[in-house]
């Protein structure tokens, strides 16, 4: 059977993938931020995960604003990055598990999500940047990548509970998968950040500090935040923060913090990394 090692968080801030490739990685401004990967790249290699599933958001890649599902499986052998018009490289071909994600597909139909199923999927800087964070030199060529998108650009949005409750049915999921793989769980995104209008900047230490605590062994505390909550207490991009809530809710045992690191600010964002090993 397949088994679910654990989760890790981290922010996808395009500036990172900027950063990585002009080899800023030491510089004063990103040194405390880059420190936070190697003890997670250390665990990775010691585990060799065969597959990660990438809970992230799409930001008007493959799914712009006027054609937005709420949340969208990928269902492909290999997906590809594109330029987001703002001149990031874009990197090489992930791999897909395509029999996994159709199996996560059934589940979550039984169960009554209404997923958009992808069999051909551009993925952007919410799946691409944590993939060059944990396989530098973009060294994830024998990792089989699951694409989860969720919606996080156009209201209505799906609500943290409801989140929680996606990562959940994956999680089941992946659990009675037939094949023994070990398979790890990305929630990417976040923390607090609102990119544009009079607040744009705004960034609250104290909410993000505080998810970081419950997420390990609360996170049903977490839950009864509406989107509107999370935009008016992290700013208008905290809503970012349901892709960690579908990461948690993927990990079905008793959850052991490993390592966790908080950065402010990278570009306007709190930046938040975490292990979480799945007992
Ligand atoms: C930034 C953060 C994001 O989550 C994103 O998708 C784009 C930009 C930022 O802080 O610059
Ligand atoms: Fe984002």
């Amino acid at each position: 059977m397949a088994t679910i090692i654990g989760g890790i968080t981290t922010s996808h801030i395009p500036a990172i993938g900027n950063a990585i490739e002009k080899n800023l990685q030491e510089t004063p401004y990103w040194k405390d931020f880059f420190g936070a990967y190697p003890p997670i790249r250390d665990w990775l290699n010691k585990q060799q995960p065969e597959v990660v599933v990438i809970f992230y958001n799409d930001h008007g890649l493959e799914f712009f604003i006027d054609k937005k599902p709420t949340f969208a499986i990928g269902a492909a052998a290999r997906y590809h990055n594109a330029d987001e018009g703002w001149g990031m490289k874009t990197i090489p071909p992930v791999n897909g598990h395509e029999d996994l994600s159709w199996h996560i597909c059934n589940t979550l139909v039984e169960d009554e999500f209404d997923i958009t199923i992808c069999q051909e999927m551009r993925v952007d800087h919410g799946l691409t940047v944590p993939l060059q964070l944990m396989w530098p030199g973009n060294s994830y060529g024998h990792m089989k990548v699951i694409p989860v998108a969720i919606n996080c650009e156009q209201h209505p949005m799906p609500s943290p509970k409801r989140c929680f409750a996606l990562g959940r049915s994956i999680g089941k999921a992946i659990e009675s998968y037939e094949q023994d793989i070990k398979v790890v769980i990305f929630g990417t995104g976040g923390m607090s950040h609102q990119l544009d209008g009079e607040r744009a900047g705004f960034i609250n230490k104290e909410f993000d500090l505080m998810c970081m605590d419950k997420i390990v062994n609360q996170p049903e505390e977490l839950l009864h935040y509406s989107i509107r909550d999370l935009v008016e207490i992290a700013g208008a991009q905290g809503p970012e923060f349901i892709m960690w809530l579908g990461m948690r809710g993927a990990l079905t045992g008793q959850v052991k913090e490993l390592h966790r690191n908080y950065h402010i600010p990278i570009s306007n964002t709190g930046a938040g990394t975490m292990l979480l090993e799945n007992l």
